[in-house]
């Protein structure tokens, strides 16, 4: 029983029943490119059938690497971009406490869990440092190129950082890499240093990386349960050997998400009303933007934190340029209830609602936006996630996977490469003045 749906009454009158059914032909075409990995970029298809391969044997070497930082380090430091940052990320903002690095560490029990090697600041990486004077520290320092400009930098101030404090020797055992089997600079360094390392299988681009120990290995230091999170996986993997849409959500969003782009929608906004989910949809962006963005077409993936942004964004969203659609993204069940209490002189006029939930409300107010948005002449859908468990985070993220997949095939764009992402990096490289 699959722990995500996806409701699509409020693309009616944009998109009409039939041209979905029209469409459902083109959908199992483009899954059939991909099942039997005959489209464009096969080569990066290992995540197709990952939650259902992964070795027990690796899931617990991970663990147990995972416990060891747990047992050495106050403070855990996951260095790496894009799909070598974001899922990672995404999963412990999703899973653990809105203020988890402030938690007193026996209610925490795990490190706290910071990043680096998402960009070039200096004062970023500066505070970092103060931050790390008075804990005991591990790394993981995550590259499938090993030759990625930002963490290298961050790698090597930190691991500066560590030598200094613990020697070479002790730094070697605080220090985990996650990198190719074979190649790149990172690989090299990892073998001369002898550092503990995990592969990212070759098959698998970055921004399909997560269940891989790219996000594994972090997810596990901050005390999520990888294994719920595979099985959560797994379930949608099964669901997805099915191409139809009526059985397939993600088949479903892949067509409507489709038809809505030929209609002229060509910014789809993920908008969530759980702070717990912003990273899932920094996530979703990179996965989105990087695997459709190409030849001139895609959609532009963007996101909006509700209902935090019906207070600045909701304006453009609900009378701005028409060349929106909309994908919601919520969360049937809080971890934790809260009620709006009862005050005797009902000074702010809210004992209307006293004794309702802030669940309640915050659902009040999704139905609303959604509703009027649809009014406003912005189609929409919802994702909706019956609670904040691993397991269910486990099947959105393939769900995702699976669904983006499908749309660069029903693009006509490899969904697997990003060969724009090198042109900033030339040119980065010339200013540098690098030898190449
Ligand atoms: O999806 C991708 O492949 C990219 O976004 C990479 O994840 C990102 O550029 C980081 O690359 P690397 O892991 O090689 O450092």
């Amino acid at each position: 029983m699959s722990a995500i749906g996806l409701s699509t009454d409020k693309l009616e009158p944009f998109v009409k029943a039939y041209e979905v059914k029209n469409i459902a032909g083109d959908i199992k075409a483009a899954a059939k490119l991909l099942q039997d990995r005959t489209g464009p970029g096969s080569d990066f298809l290992g995540w197709l059938d990952l939650p259902s391969s992964t070795p027990e044997k690796l899931i617990d070497e991970v663990k147990e690497a995972a416990s060891e930082i747990r047992s050495n380090a106050e403070a855990f430091i996951s260095i790496g971009i894009g799909g070598s940052y974001l899922g990672a990320r995404a999963a412990i903002e999703f899973s653990k406490h809105s203020f988890n690095n402030q938690l007193v560490p026996a209610k925490r029990k795990a490190p706290e869990v910071y990043f680096a090697g998402q960009n070039i600041s200096s004062d970023y990486l500066s505070d970092l440092l103060d931050i790390m004077e008075d804990r005991q520290v591990c790394l993981n320092i995550i590259s499938k190129s090993g030759t990625t400009t930002e963490p290298a930098i961050a790698f090597r101030i930190l691991k500066s950082m560590m030598e200094k404090r613990y020697g070479k020797k002790g730094a070697k055992d605080r220090i985990v890499v996650t990198t190719d089997r074979a190649k790149g600079a990172l690989k090299q360094v990892a073998d001369e240093e002898g550092y503990k390392s995990f592969v990212i299988p070759d098959d698998v681009g970055g921004r399909y990386s997560v269940l891989t120990p790219v996000g594994l290995l972090p997810i596990a230091v901050a005390g999520i349960d990888i294994s719920e999170m595979i099985l959560g996986a797994r379930t949608f993997e099964g669901i997805s050997k099915t191409n139809d849409i009526e059985e397939n959500p993600a088949c479903l969003y892949a067509a409507t998400r489709k038809l809505l782009y030929e209609k002229g929608k060509q910014i789809e906004i993920l908008s969530s009303f759980h702070p717990s989910l912003h990273y899932v949809a920094e996530w979703w962006k990179q996965l989105a933007g990087e695997s459709e963005g190409k030849g001139g077409q895609g959609i532009f993936p963007a996101s909006v934190d509700l209902t935090t942004d019906l207070h600045s964004m909701g304006q453009w969203i609900q009378e701005g340029q028409r060349n929106i659609f909309e994908t919601f993204l919520t969360v049937e069940r809080s971890n934790r209830q809260l009620a709006v209490p009862e005050f005797e002189d009902d000074g702010d006029a809210l004992n209307y609602i006293a004794g309702k939930t802030l669940d309640y409300v915050n659902e009040k107010a999704y139905q609303g936006t959604a509703e009027a948005h649809r009014d406003g002449g912005v189609p929409n859908m919802t994702i909706s996630l019956k609670n904040r468990s691993a397991r269910t985070l486990g099947e959105l993220f393939y769900f995702f996977e699976y669904s983006v997949a499908l749309s660069g095939y029903l693009l006509g764009v490899n969904p697997f490469d990003q060969p724009g992402v090198e042109f900033y990096k030339r040119n980065m490289f010339r200013l540098l003045g690098k030898k190449i």
